[in-house]
């Protein structure tokens, strides 16, 4: 007989939340894909790749700006704090393939930023950091002020590999995990969305929560169909009772 979620999330020593764009939808960012997503209307192409910045600094540095606005205003959502208080009872790693920071402003200790942080920047010359400034000019791609080279943001492009270290602890703590939620991500993104697959191929328990099936939802153990805002703290109880 299969257990039910909540023996199973009870007896969870590690848990894995593998988060995408769909966990920050409610506090107001766009997601990728999907009819408001944001590659309907803007070709990453030309926005988000090395390509891109070397032809265009000034284009793709508006664009992250456009986006940080948005970010900046925007607050954790109940989502992203009902994970925190995961921390109470089992061992909680994040592993978040969004940039947005929210994870970190609403309190989560144990974060992977698979695809780096919109607050953080490099001169992408000489990889002096520029991390948590803002910048007066919201239409120029700063300058170094040691090599003069441009700064850009930290953020993994098309074509680019994640950062090694962080994906490679990523995977240790998927194939060290009892379970492993999904949430809010439509899994198309590779190497991120090998997170809930090595989980799986390490027997974790594999929970999604989604708007829809998606790329991941074959190899799901429960399937959650809602809001991630709604249907986290109603599991969150189920550590407990
Ligand atoms: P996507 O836009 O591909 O997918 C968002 C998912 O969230 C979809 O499956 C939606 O159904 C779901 N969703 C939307 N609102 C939700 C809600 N309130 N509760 C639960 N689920 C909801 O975003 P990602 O999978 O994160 O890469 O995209 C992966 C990567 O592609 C991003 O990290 C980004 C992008 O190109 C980089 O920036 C490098």
């Amino acid at each position: 007989m299969q257990k039910s979620i909540q023996n199973i999330i009870q007896e969870a020593k590690k848990i894995v939340f593998f988060t995408g764009a769909g966990i920050s939808a409610e506090s107001g960012i766009p997601t990728f894909r999907g009819e408001n997503g944001l590659w309907k209307n803007y070709n990453p192409m030309e926005l988000a790749t090395p390509k891109a910045f070397k032809e265009n600094p000034n284009l793709v540095w508006q664009w992250y700006e456009f986006r940080r606005e948005i970010i900046r205003k925007a607050e954790p959502n109940i989502a992203h704090k009902t994970i925190v208080k995961f921390e109470e009872f089992a061992k909680t790693y994040v592993i978040t393939q969004n940039v947005d920071n929210l994870h970190n402003r609403a309190g989560s200790k144990n974060i992977l930023e698979l695809h780096g942080n919109i607050e953080k920047n490099f001169c992408s010359v000489c990889g002096k950091r520029y991390d948590f400034i803002v910048f007066e000019d919201k239409l120029k791609a700063p300058i170094c002020e040691d090599c003069k080279g441009f700064i850009r943001p930290d953020i993994v492009w098309f074509g680019e590999m994640l950062p090694q270290g962080i994906y490679r602890n990523a995977i240790y703590h998927a194939e060290n995990c009892d379970v492993c939620f999904v949430i809010g991500t439509s899994g198309l993104v590779f190497p991120a969305a090998n997170i809930p697959i090595s989980a799986k191929k390490h027997n974790a328990t594999i929970v999604e929560i989604n708007l829809e099936s998606t790329n991941l939802s074959e190899i799901s153990d429960f399937f959650f169909l809602g809001k991630a805002s709604e249907i986290l703290p109603k599991i969150l109880p189920q550590m407990v009772n």
